[in-house]
């Protein structure tokens, strides 16, 4: 694997699930793969989890890593081209791309989306000016439109978790102060897509998602119909695709609560995390015992460890 950006760079989900969890109970058994190799994690944005993460299954594959929050330590980047670069910016995305990959073996880029300019963020402007610069194999850390290794660790997470064959999982709005991506909603829907999963998109009127994530999956506006049922529950909040980073007054109704949980088969409840506590996910869920969002953190070292010893399989 020489690009992890979606689902579409996998060639078989259920293998890369399958190598995580024995990556779990075994972390450290490729060690070799990894020597003299260095992964660079450049930050254009915030993270707690897919820094930390990602740069611990590095250092259990052996490498060693270099992280650059290029936002705050960076020079100011200029992604437009044909430019003359007499404002803010002080160093061109070709320049600096291409610098990096002269100093890494592997770089992985987080660049949320600006939210105003739709086209900008869907054709994913800075991922692709990386991929098309840095000259090594290039790893997503949350894109414009998609959290690819975010949604490996759910799958694992409900691969490891599942008490019968076909799960029914469900991804459900969540309420929110501001306007958040769409692009862990985006990717978690195509990674269920392709899996083998019963699953339900449920949002109140306004937030569709753009379609071709979401190919195949049953969506509703009926948040209790939805529950009905569920064996993992997805809590998310977005922003709508049209009009585009818009949010609509109402619909906190949307909150899950023990009440809502009661519909479902003992339902054990996902987040990405962060999450704001009795605004966007209640506190008596996650103090709860159906709450599996820090186990499903705990399984982002997995998920980036499979896809880091795979990118190094291909460099030996
Ligand atoms: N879920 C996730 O990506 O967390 P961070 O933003 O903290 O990395």
């Amino acid at each position: 694997m020489k690009l992890f950006s979606s689902v579409h760079d996998v060639t078989d989900i259920k293998a890369l699930v399958a190598e995580a969890l024995q990556l779990k109970q075994n972390p450290y058994a490729h060690q070799h793969l990894g020597k003299n190799k260095t992964l660079g994690l450049v930050f254009l944005n915030p993270s707690l989890r897919t820094r930390m993460s990602t740069q611990k299954a590095a250092t259990n594959l052996g490498m060693n890593v270099m992280v650059l929050n290029i936002d705050k330590e960076g020079w100011a980047l200029e992604l437009r081209d044909s430019v003359v670069m007499d404002g803010d910016t002080v160093e061109h995305i070709r320049e600096a791309a291409a610098v990096m990959g002269q100093y890494v073996d592997i770089i992985g880029v987080r660049s949320f989306p600006g939210l105003k300019n739709r086209d900008e963020d869907y054709n994913e402007v800075i991922f692709n000016k990386f991929i098309e610069y840095c000259g090594v194999p290039l790893i997503s850390l949350e894109s414009a439109t998609r959290h690819p290794l975010q949604s490996l660790a759910d799958l694992v997470t409900i691969e490891e978790l599942k008490t019968k064959p076909r799960p029914k999982v469900v991804l459900t709005w969540a309420p929110h102060i501001k306007p958040l991506p769409q692009a862990v909603p985006n990717s978690f829907a195509e990674w269920m897509c392709r899996a083998d999963v019963d699953f339900t998109i449920a949002y109140p009127a306004g937030y569709e998602l753009f379609a071709d994530f979401t190919k195949g999956a049953t969506i509703t506006t009926n948040q209790e119909e939805a529950l009905a049922d569920a064996d993992f529950i997805y809590v998310k909040n977005w922003s709508a695709y049209e009009p585009y980073g818009k949010v609509f007054p109402g619909n906190e109704d949307w909150m899950l609560t023990n009440q809502k949980l009661k519909n479902t088969n003992n339902g054990k409840v996902m987040h990405c995390l962060p999450v704001r506590r009795n605004l966007e996910l209640s506190a008596e869920i996650l103090d709860g015992p159906n709450s599996i969002v820090v186990h499903e953190a705990g399984n982002r070292v997995w998920a980036a460890q499979a896809v880091l010893k795979q990118m190094l399989e291909k460099l030996q």
